[in-house]
């Protein structure tokens, strides 16, 4: 018999087959025995029916526990009662291991017994509805890139020097030197970017950020996408294309996982492009109307970000930001050299910032300067000024943080659930 997962059965009415994989339920109910079948695809339901209450079939049954792993082979029918719409009829049942006790149950656990339990806690409904979204997410990303003739190329993790900002750097050695966890692939990303035009890199990121909020995570993943010859309005405009052709792709061919969530699809399908744009200080009026009143120089904290994206009731371009407030390597606003063509999306529904990026600096002389001014070691950019010596241009991109993005296409509340092995600020077990 063919061994087949449960996503494909349609094809198999009628047919006998084999499936593999873990105890989700079990219910008797007279002469029937109900079999729910998780095979990580999905779940189907076995049954046997038998008037004899000797049946093997029902001793095998009844040796099942939760998560007992176990191969079931019978003919698969049609069955509008069934989940999934499909059943099968159990004619072999083969037990692989019975699981001792699981501990998650169906009744309400507390945060930090799943989280410790995170190997098992992926099992569940949910949690498999929101990582299914996420292989769905990555994939939707490449695509967008590959499909707009994007070359790929990855940037290291173990780099000599920070990209953004020396306060969350994680510090190793290497050999008898000091190496850090790459926060961003970025300024690689700008070499590639002038040997191929547009590039992207999609990797793990790292940040010792001592914030604990729903929105930070220790390891993160982005994806950065650099294009030659590009400013501030063109990297707006891909930055948007890239959140509604993914937006557009889950809403497709996700709605199964999104409905496990309960996620109310009607924000998503309502985002449009153009964003709306606003700049920093227009920004800073709009929220003291508002009656949040901060000074120029503030960053926005959740509160801020959350009226700003329901005032427009769509996610929100902001642009020109405080060069103080920035990384030393964007390139300042015209006439305003207090400003900088930094570009930061916000998503709606208080989700926050999702993209943060903009124009570099392609002026060799100012950059040299910002290197000074944040008291970076020139030595280690040496060849990152040196992009500005030889055919400069001036150039733009963005990183998209993939946990961000998902938690918002999810509707969930916390980052943590956004990926498969959350790093928290006190947690990295399991
Ligand atoms: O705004 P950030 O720090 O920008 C950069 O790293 C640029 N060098 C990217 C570039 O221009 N190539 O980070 C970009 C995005 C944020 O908008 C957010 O989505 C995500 O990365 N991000 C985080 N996600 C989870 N946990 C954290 N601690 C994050 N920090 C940033
Ligand atoms: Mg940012």
């Amino acid at each position: 018999m063919e061994w087949v997962y449960i996503e494909d059965l349609q094809a198999r009415i009628d047919q006998e087959v084999e499936i593999r994989g873990w105890v989700h339920n079990k219910r008797s109910s007279g002469k029937v025995r109900f079999l729910l079948l998780r095979d990580g695809t999905g779940i189907l339901q076995g049954t046997i029916y038998s008037p004899d209450k000797d049946d093997p079939l029902f001793h095998q049954f009844d040796r099942l526990t939760l998560e007992s792993s176990c191969i079931m082979r019978g003919r698969i029918k049609a069955e509008k009662r069934a989940p999934g719409g499909l059943e099968m009829n159990i004619s072999e049942l083969q037990i692989v291991q019975v699981a001792e006790v699981y501990p998650i149950t169906p009744k309400e656990h507390g945060t930090s017994f799943l989280m410790e339990h995170r190997h098992l806690w992926l099992r569940s409904k949910k949690q498999h509805a929101i990582l299914e979204i996420r292989t769905e997410l990555i994939k939707a990303i490449r695509e967008f890139f590959d499909g707009r003739g994007f070359r790929c190329l990855d940037t290291p993790i173990l780099t000599p020097s920070a990209c953004e900002g020396t306060t969350t750097l994680f510090e190793t050695e290497y050999f008898d030197q000091k190496a850090y966890l790459s926060q961003s692939g970025q300024l690689y990303n700008e070499a590639t970017a002038m040997a191929f035009g547009k590039v992207y890199c999609f990797g793990p990121t790292f940040r010792a950020e001592k914030s604990k909020t729903r929105k930070h995570l220790i390891e993160f993943w982005m994806v950065e996408p650099e294009v030659a010859f590009a400013t501030l309005k063109d990297i707006k405009r891909l930055g948007e294309d890239l959140i509604v052709s993914i937006i557009q792709r889950i809403l497709e061919s996700k709605s199964h996982a999104l409905a496990v969530l309960e996620r109310d699809p009607v924000p998503l399908q309502n985002v449009r492009t153009p964003f709306p744009e606003i700049t920093y200080e227009d920004a800073l009026d709009l929220l003291k109307h508002k009656g949040h009143s901060m000074d120029f120089g503030d960053d926005f904290g959740a509160p801020e970000e959350t009226l700003l994206s329901e005032h427009f009731n769509s996610p929100v371009c902001v642009t020109h930001f405080p060069a103080k407030i920035k990384a030393f390597y964007m390139q300042p606003a015209e006439g305003r050299p207090d400003l900088v063509l930094g570009l930061d999306v916000l998503a709606s529904e208080g989700y926050g910032e999702i993209i943060g990026g903009g124009q570099r600096i392609h002026d060799p002389e100012l950059l040299e300067q910002r290197i000074k001014e944040h008291n970076l070691p020139r030595e280690a950019y040496a060849w990152y000024v040196d992009l500005r010596r030889y055919g400069s241009v001036p150039h733009s991109g963005f990183g998209l943080g993939v946990e961000r993005m998902l938690s918002w296409l999810c509707g969930i509340k916390h980052i943590r659930e956004a990926i498969p092995f959350p790093r928290l600020l006190y947690r990295i077990y399991p």
